[in-house]
């Protein structure tokens, strides 16, 4: 998985935008400790919300997408779709014309670091967030594309919070399915139902605690999405993946 650093520090703000970042990274961090999801709304506003829709669409229309992968390969190309179906591209932010989009990932990264380095911030506070993934801009084409059940990061790869902003101007669930449904680990009997509405964000911790679903979605869904990395996870991570291939090397 490709990553970078995450980036809130070259980003000028008035005060009244630094109060409500950081607003929004108390109720992130009351959220993920009491229930291990948050959802935001307003997250960007409507202006901008639409302009980071334009960027995403005009990728779109230039055939920039692929079929979303999955990280065991194991599986036939029937199956593959059976498990998933959505579009997917990365984008670190940087790239020209993606303006709004980098904007966007500068809002996330500054209020997941600024909810990483308060006070009495709970099981956030086990993490110590420097890196995350580019961003995932997944799109689900309607005619029932979806994603089955699955946990983010089942194996200990280093990701701890999954972030999913949404970009879907008059949503209806009703009508079109779509739904996030989460299946909080502990929760007896309960489940978390999130209509990807636009300029709505959404966060859970990326492990075992929160299985998840996209539902089957009858018109097209556009949704963009970072994962955060825990520094000493991923660096376990990573060496353990190293020594995985060294070993494969000399088996060879
Ligand atoms: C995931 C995931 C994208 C990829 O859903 O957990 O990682 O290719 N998807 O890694
Ligand atoms: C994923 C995923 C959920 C969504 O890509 O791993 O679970 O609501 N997406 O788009
Ligand atoms: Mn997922």
């Amino acid at each position: 998985v490709t990553h970078t650093k995450v980036q809130d520090n070259n980003v000028m703000r008035t005060p009244d935008e630094q109060m409500a970042l950081e607003e929004m990274s108390c109720t992130l961090i009351r959220d993920l400790n009491e229930y291990g999801v948050c959802v935001l709304d307003s997250f960007v506003g409507e202006e901008r919300g639409l302009k980071v829709l334009e960027e995403v669409k005009c990728m779109y229309k230039a055939g920039l997408f692929r079929d979303g992968q999955l990280v065991s390969t194991t599986k036939s190309k029937l199956d593959h779709k059976h498990i998933r179906s959505d579009k997917i591209m990365w984008v670190d932010g940087k790239e020209q014309g993606l303006y709004n989009i980098k904007y966007l990932m500068n809002q996330v990264d500054a209020v997941i670091t600024l909810a990483n380095r308060m006070r009495n911030n709970g099981k956030l506070g086990q993490y110590n967030i420097r890196e995350r993934t580019k961003a995932m801009v997944a799109v689900y084409e309607g005619k029932g594309s979806h994603y089955v059940k699955h946990v983010d990061n089942p194996n200990k790869d280093g990701r701890c919070i999954t972030c999913i902003y949404y970009l879907n101007v008059n949503w209806n669930v009703q009508e079109s399915g779509g739904l996030l449904r989460i299946f909080p680990d502990g929760w007896v009997d309960r489940i978390a139902d999130i209509e990807p509405i636009f300029d709505r964000i959404t966060f859970f911790w990326s492990d075992r605690r929160n299985p998840h679903e996209v539902q089957p979605a009858h018109r097209t869904r556009y949704a963009i999405t970072l994962w955060y990395f825990d520094a000493h996870e991923r660096e376990a991570a990573v060496r353990k993946y190293k020594k995985d291939c060294e070993n494969l090397l000399k088996a060879a």
